[in-house]
This record gives C-alpha cells, structure tokens and sequence, in this order.
C-alpha cells in the first residue's frame, strides 16, 4: 500500500494548527502509520531539502525548519502521494485553492505550513530519512 510523508512545519506548530491538519487527512480515509513531535537538527533538514540547495531560498528554509519543532508523520493509503498534495495545495498559498491546507491557512511561501512527499520514490526516501523502523506500525482498520 502506498505511504507518504507529511512534515507539519514550525509555523503549523506555532499556529496551533496540528489537530486542523491531521483532521484532514483523517477524514480522507487515510491511515497513520507514524507520527512525532520533534526538533530538527541542521543535518536533517539540509538532506531533506537537499534538492534545493543551490536555490536562494535554501539557508533561510533550512534555518527555518530548525527553529521550534515540527510534526513528522507518514500516512498511507490508496493514491496517498497525489492525494495529500491535493489536500495541501500549491507551494505558494497565494496560489494555493480554498479548501486546501495552504489556501486556508498559509501566508507566504517561505511559511507554507506542510511539507508532503511529491512522488512516490521521493516519500520511500523521506520515509526512511525521518522514521526508523521501529517508529512506524502497520496496521489496517478493521472498523
Ligand atoms: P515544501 O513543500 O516543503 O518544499 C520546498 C520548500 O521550499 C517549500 O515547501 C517552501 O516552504 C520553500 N520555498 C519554495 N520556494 C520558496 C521561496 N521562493 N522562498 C522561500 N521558500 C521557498
């Protein structure tokens, strides 16, 4: 079954905005495989964001994400990658439609409130960079 990963970034901590978010997904139908409050260190958060690097934006996004903590979470379900971008919106959300995370709720780019993988290689690598083994449960709900 398909998984993905979903980072609730500092802003979203900050803005009390952690149930809103999580609701939503729930509400989806998917199923949360793993889930952790957590400070981010340097290391990480340049391997995470590795694939910008050499953009202007990177320094400040990297310190960004270091500065209060983050909720990191994997979801699973049918079409979870495709379906948890939809339901988080365009990067920017000024672009981003009413009815999304970021149209609802975001400000700015640079505070864009939650990271989701972008494809399904991308979420098999963000997975396994965020969460350890022992840290995720595979269950099914049977109710
Ligand atoms: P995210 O989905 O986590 O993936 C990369 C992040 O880079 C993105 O959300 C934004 O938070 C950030 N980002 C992208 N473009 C800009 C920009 N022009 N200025 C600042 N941050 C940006």
């Amino acid at each position: 079954m398909e998984r993905t990963f979903i980072m609730i970034k500092p802003d979203g901590v900050q803005r009390k905005l952690v149930s809103e978010i999580i609701s939503r997904f729930e509400l989806k139908g998917f199923t949360l495989l793993g889930l952790k409050l957590m400070s981010v260190n340097k290391e990480l958060a340049e391997e995470h964001y590795g694939i910008h690097k050499e953009r202007p934006f990177f320094k400040d996004l990297v310190q960004f994400i270091c500065s209060s903590p983050v909720v990191a979470m994997v979801w699973e379900g049918e079409g979870v990658v495709a379906s948890s971008r939809k339901i988080i919106g365009a990067t920017n959300p000024l672009e981003a439609d009413s009815g999304t995370i970021r149209g609802d709720f975001g400000i700015n780019v640079g505070r864009n409130l939650i990271h989701g993988s972008d494809a399904i290689e991308t979420a098999k690598g963000e997975i396994n960079l965020w969460f350890n083994e022992q840290e995720l449960i595979s269950w099914e709900p049977t109710l």
